[in-house]
């Protein structure tokens, strides 16, 4: 059973190095995700983990035990409806004012499922244009699983249509693998949403960051929102998931509401 002090110390922890807030109440999750990771460590259990951590904190034990409290729950086409705003009014739009270079933004990518689908998305619709996808994520375990573009039936059983797997994918024993000509489009890199960005992320066009300031504070969310708008050409547009309230966005990002759809655009 995990203690306050320990509860505390983990909590504070991973609000330090990734933002992520686990509010009181959030014991259970800490305790499973952590007892899970003592396991994978060759430790008992989450009292030996907090005992280590307490003897010798390295930067390696750290970024594990952040990476056992992130969230990876993705699929393709998520939500359906902002890929098919995409595809019938943003990049539309975008061609005709600025022609046909893009630039594009997963700021949470997970295992790589919505920077597949965009990437799909542009193969099947929009295949003459320039379209770059730059995906990022804190975890190194999804990252990896995002680059190797592998997936289980299970996996892509969840949001994808039948013709599109047997069009991007091909089969790898047990696994369905995603084809070159989609990855290609796709840079995925290590970010930590709450760090300097280290990359260049200026120019965007479109920025997907869905279903991950949910687990942050509002000043961390204000401040990310922030970034991002700097970030966006004017025009930009930004997608967060579909129950996300933007409070801290600027009044200079005006919302638009397509259909199911609601998203933020850069006026100036
Ligand atoms: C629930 S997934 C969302 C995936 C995808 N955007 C979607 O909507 O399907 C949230 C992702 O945010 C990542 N994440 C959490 N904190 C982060 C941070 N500080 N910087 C970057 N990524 C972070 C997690 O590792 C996780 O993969």
């Amino acid at each position: 059973m995990i203690t306050q002090e320990q509860f505390k110390y983990f909590a504070l922890l991973v609000k330090r190095e990734s933002g992520i807030s686990l509010a009181d109440g959030k014991e259970y999750l800490v305790e499973s995700r952590l007892n899970e990771l003592a396991k994978i460590l060759g430790l008992r259990d989450i009292n030996d983990l907090y005992n280590s951590c307490k003897n010798n904190l390295t930067s390696k034990l750290k970024d594990q035990i952040v990476d056992a409290m992130t969230t990876n729950e993705t699929y393709f086409f998520r939500d359906q409806h902002p890929f098919d705003c995409l595809k019938k009014e943003i990049v539309p739009e975008h061609v005709q004012k600025n022609g046909a270079n893009l630039k594009i933004w997963c700021a949470a990518c997970s295992t790589g499922q919505e920077p597949y689908s965009i990437s799909m998305l542009f193969s099947d619709f929009f295949p003459s244009l320039n379209a770059k996808i730059i995906a990022t994520d804190i975890s190194p375990q999804v990252l990896n699983k995002a680059k190797h573009g592998k997936y289980s039936q299970i996996e892509v059983n969840r949001g994808l249509q039948i013709t599109l797997l047997i069009k991007h994918f091909k089969q790898a024993g047990a696994f369905w693998e995603i084809n070159d000509s989609i990855k290609k489009r796709i840079d995925f890199k290590s970010l930590n949403l709450i760090g300097s960005w280290g990359m260049d992320l200026s120019n965007l066009d479109i920025v997907f960051c869905r279903y991950v300031l949910i687990y942050f504070e509002q000043d961390t969310k204000k401040q990310i929102l922030e970034k991002i708008e700097r970030s966006l050409n004017p025009g930009g547009c930004l997608f967060l998931g579909a129950t996300e309230t933007p409070i801290g966005l600027s009044p200079n990002m005006k919302k638009v509401i397509s259909g199911k759809t609601t998203y933020w655009v850069k006026e100036k």
